[in-house]
């Protein structure tokens, strides 16, 4: 019996390395999954749970919807029993095998990113998977695909999957074991998670409604939160203050007006309730009329708060 398992663990360990081709249809970099806002979609298939865990700890970490693909004719131990001419191997074994679900996903249109998660069978994605693929319209949709297996790598895997929706973005996928971490789950789910960091100003405790520019300068703000800063009036038309440090600039000459705050210097931040202009990098506007602005601003001093979500 310890023959039989060591054999198949280097069969196993030889897919996995026989089949390291690089996925020709991904994009690792991009950045595509929106935490708790319910459009992305955990998919998977597992019959010994192994799976099913893995897209539980992905369910948490993304706060998203589940949704367990269930085959109609359940795989018994026996099925699954791939030293013996078993159901699984012989639908491997079978290009033309798609075993049926039992299951719909409602509406699949509500997502955008698909986290698609599958055992690996002989190398591959259980032909259940290809079912799956091929009852939707993935068009537009990025997948991001994740495996469990004893030893193999996801290999061809995911690539071979792709070909039953070429027109989605797949991204690379990741291979994990039986006893991967949630840590784990949550490490490969940061390259993807989209989390663009929320600034919140208040101006002497008033919350205030701002358009932040898109810059680097707002990045690099974003990560001093939070900040507070005690700005004193110039000129007439501005609270100006010291960051304390210096981030990234582009300064360009520019006319300002009531509500904008710019980085100036590259280390401190001025916001305006009334016009002027000199180089600066603007940062954002504050949605308020000019006398809310005026009577805001136009005091000695004032402390400015820049908190994160
Ligand atoms: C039919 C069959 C074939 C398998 N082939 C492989 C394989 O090629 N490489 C491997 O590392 N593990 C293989 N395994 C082990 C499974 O990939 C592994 O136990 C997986 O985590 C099971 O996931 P699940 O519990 O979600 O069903 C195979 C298992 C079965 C049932």
């Amino acid at each position: 019996m310890k023959k039989i398992i060591s054999l198949l663990s280097s069969l196993l360990f030889l897919f996995g390395c026989s089949s390291q081709n690089s996925q020709s249809n991904t994009q690792a970099e991009e950045k595509t999954i929106q935490p708790g806002n319910k459009q992305t979609l955990v998919a998977y298939f597992s019959v010994t749970n192994h799976t099913e865990r893995i897209a539980n700890f992905a369910q948490e970490i993304l706060d998203s919807d589940l949704f367990e693909i269930v085959p109609k004719q359940e795989y018994t131990s026996e099925d699954i029993d791939y030293n013996s001419d078993c159901r699984a191997n012989r639908e491997q074994n079978d290009d033309t095998a798609r075993p049926e679900i039992l299951n719909h996903i409602q509406d699949i249109s509500q997502y955008d990113t698909i986290v698609l998660g599958y055992p690996i069978w002989w190398g591959q994605a259980p032909k259940i998977m290809y079912t799956f693929l091929e009852s939707y319209d993935f068009s537009n949709k990025t997948i991001l695909p994740f495996c469990t297996s004893g030893s193999s790598s996801m290999g061809s895997s995911a690539t071979n999957l792709s070909k039953s929706a070429p027109n989605a973005t797949w991204l690379e996928g990741k291979r994990f074991s039986a006893s991967s971490s949630k840590e784990e789950v949550q490490n490969w789910l940061e390259e993807y998670i989209n989390e663009e960091k929320e600034m919140k100003l208040e101006i002497d405790q008033k919350a205030l409604n701002v358009t932040w520019e898109d810059n680097d300068s707002v990045k690099a703000l974003k990560e001093l939160l939070p900040l507070n800063i005690n700005m004193h009036e110039y000129g007439g038309f501005e609270q100006t203050g010291s960051i304390g440090s210096s981030i990234t600039r582009n300064d360009t000459q520019m006319d300002v007006a009531p509500g904008d705050i710019v980085l100036y210097n590259g280390n401190a931040i001025s916001v305006f309730y009334s016009r002027s202009s000199w180089s600066y990098t603007r940062l954002g506007k504050i949605q308020a009329s000019e006398s809310e602005l005026n009577s805001l601003l136009n005091k000695s001093s004032v402390t400015f708060t820049l908190k994160g979500e």
